[in-house]
């Protein structure tokens, strides 16, 4: 559920109408929905209230300050990839101890910027970097809190650019191979064993997956403690889907999800950490746009549109469907033609649906595309020069512009002209 509705013949966001933001901020513009964040967040969170756990939202569907402030106000911890995200989720409040340090290449500067400024834990992903990380925290004089993300090569059955759990993918220690590396790191100075970290893929709608991986992190957890290890912690990564289409069957909820866990780890004792982004700011946000032009092609009609690829890639770069819809609501019983959504970027891939049935549109009216809030600004580019896409945060009946829109000359004083030119 979230907090996207006509009311009045106008698509609001919470008591907001999106014609508001449009008018005062313009278009392209992201908008989220603080009550819908706030909501999917509690539904985790309420998913696991069985037993000690951390949500840990992850920075890298929607790293907006105001969103992560949000998330933190509600006791959320933060997974971070990047120095960046790690910056970020600092500068909104989280404390280091809620920040868990995931992702496949992490460099010294950033391991160092996180130990000085405090870690919950590093996700290591290969015998190099848990190597790198020994010999930074021994530099440092500290003693750093380490998760192993094992392969646990099981297929998520999603996208095969976002599945990340199969032994071909780049992330993560063969599990066969774990105990092995496990014992490295227990002789390995600086470093502190305390868990197991485990992540197959995002946009997963099946549950059964999740099920065939925890059920190896539990053997595996039996076996490292019967080695000597002290596992007290299981972070169990993100990835469950959402419904991007209206009409079709939803993907599991939160608190189904929460059961498999139960299930599957409930038994060990252990403090349980997730990883949700999607889940949690997919469906909070939508990407609203203004037609420019409808322009007759040759058996097909194009709806060109202010927005596109370099606002919200995932179309063009996964084929991702994301609903469009008027914000001044169809009348009943309107007659719908079909339209191809474009951007006006100068390349084919700069479709976001073909054959998208609509209800009569002209140029200057409104659209949205629906489940936005995730991996869409974060993945904005200015390609084409065109401005970085603002966001809005909507709460109740008022809203902020989150991240402004910036000028030309704020793009431009980016670049620098050597002088010897
Ligand atoms: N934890 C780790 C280690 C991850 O790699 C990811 C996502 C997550 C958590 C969060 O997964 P989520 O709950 O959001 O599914 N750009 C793609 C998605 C890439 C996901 C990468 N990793 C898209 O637009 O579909």
């Amino acid at each position: 559920m979230d907090h996207f509705n006509y009311k009045d013949g106008q698509l609001h966001a919470e008591d907001v109408p999106l014609s508001r933001i449009a008018a005062e901020v313009g278009t392209p513009v992201y908008v989220y929905s603080a009550a819908t964040l706030t909501r999917h967040f509690g539904l985790f969170r309420q998913a696991l209230d069985w037993t000690d756990h951390l949500v840990c939202f992850a920075v890298k569907a929607n790293s907006n300050l105001a969103v992560l402030k949000l998330m933190a106000d509600q006791g959320a911890g933060m997974d971070v990839v990047s120095g960046g995200e790690y910056a970020r989720a600092k500068a909104a409040g989280v404390p280091g101890e809620r920040i868990v340090f995931s992702g496949v290449g992490k460099t010294v500067s950033e391991m160092r910027q996180a130990i000085e400024g405090g870690i919950r834990q590093f996700n290591i992903e290969s015998e190099p970097e848990m190597r790198a990380l020994s010999a930074l925290a021994v530099s440092m004089g500290a003693e750093v809190p380490v998760a192993i993300r094992v392969n646990p090569d099981v297929d998520a059955k999603t996208h095969e650019k976002i599945a990340t759990g199969k032994s071909e993918n780049k992330f993560g220690i063969p599990i066969a191979k774990s105990r092995q590396v496990y014992a490295e790191a227990a002789a390995l100075p600086g470093l502190k064993v305390v868990g197991i970290d485990v992540h197959i893929g995002s946009q997963l709608t099946d549950l059964d997956p999740y099920r065939a991986a925890y059920a190896k992190v539990a053997d595996l957890t039996r076996a490292l403690r019967a080695d000597g290890h002290d596992i007290t912690r299981l972070d169990l990564g993100g990835g469950l889907g959402i419904p991007y289409r209206r009409d079709n069957n939803a993907p599991p909820l939160p608190i189904e999800y929460g059961q498999v866990i139960r299930d599957a780890v409930g038994d060990l004792g252990c403090e349980i950490e997730i990883e949700p982004g999607r889940n949690i700011v997919g469906n909070a946000g939508v990407l609203l746009s203004s037609v420019i032009y409808v322009k007759e092609g040759e058996g097909r009609d194009f709806l060109i549109v202010d927005a596109a690829m370099n606002d919200l890639l995932r179309p063009a770069m996964y084929g991702a469907h994301h609903d469009i819809v008027p914000v001044r609501e169809a009348a009943l019983g309107a007659e719908l033609r079909p339209f191809d959504v474009v951007g006006p970027v100068c390349e084919s891939g700069d479709t976001f649906q073909k054959g998208t049935q609509l209800p009569s549109v002209a140029a200057g009216d409104l659209i949205a595309f629906r489940s936005a809030g995730a991996y869409g600004a974060v993945m904005a580019s200015e390609y084409n020069s065109r401005p970085l896409v603002p966001e809005v945060l909507v709460s109740g009946d008022h809203f902020a512009v989150i991240r402004a829109r910036p000028t030309f000359e704020e793009m431009l004083s980016r670049d620098t002209i050597p002088e010897w030119l």
